[in-house]
């Protein structure tokens, strides 16, 4: 009789306990996923091939182009000598996406008022250093770019 309560407890025991861990298990780990972003590796590109062409970038009023060069973002415009251009599309000051506006003869980060030229060069408001450039080469008419310290 005793060894059979003994037994009823320790099976109870094993399966209270059990239910426990399960449950500090089931809040820590969506709380750790959660916290810990997931491993993302950087996209090893020495060059990228664009989808774009000039033909989708020239006329008016001008446009500029999104790009993604493994998880930095970039844009890529036509300057007013009909050069393309390519610059980091993060603000050096906050990491707000800058906006070409040809209107205002400015890459223009709306989070600050953030100003640079069109040669990313920071010419007022906030941001500390001038954007990262591109290097741009256009063969037959399809743009790649790469990055200009490698
Ligand atoms: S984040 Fe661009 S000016 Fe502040």
């Amino acid at each position: 009789m005793n060894d059979t309560k003994q037994s009823r407890r320790g099976f109870l025991e094993v399966i209270l306990g059990g239910g426990v861990l399960a449950t500090i298990a089931a809040v820590v780990y969506p709380v750790t996923k959660y916290i810990m972003p997931p491993p993302v590796a950087e996209a090893n590109l020495s060059q990228l091939k664009l989808k774009y062409g000039r033909a989708d970038i020239e006329g008016e009023p001008k446009k500029a182009k999104y790009f993604k060069y493994g998880r930095e973002l970039g844009i890529i415009f036509l300057t007013d000598k009909g050069k393309l251009n390519a610059l980091s599309a993060t603000c050096t000051h906050l990491d707000c996406t800058v906006q070409h506006r040809p209107d205002l003869g400015l890459i223009w980060c709306s989070c600050h008022n953030g100003k640079y030229d069109m040669d990313g060069n920071n010419v007022s408001g906030p941001p500390p250093r001038p954007l990262a450039r591109f290097r741009v080469e256009e063969v037959d008419g399809t743009i790649f770019v790469s990055k200009e310290d490698v």
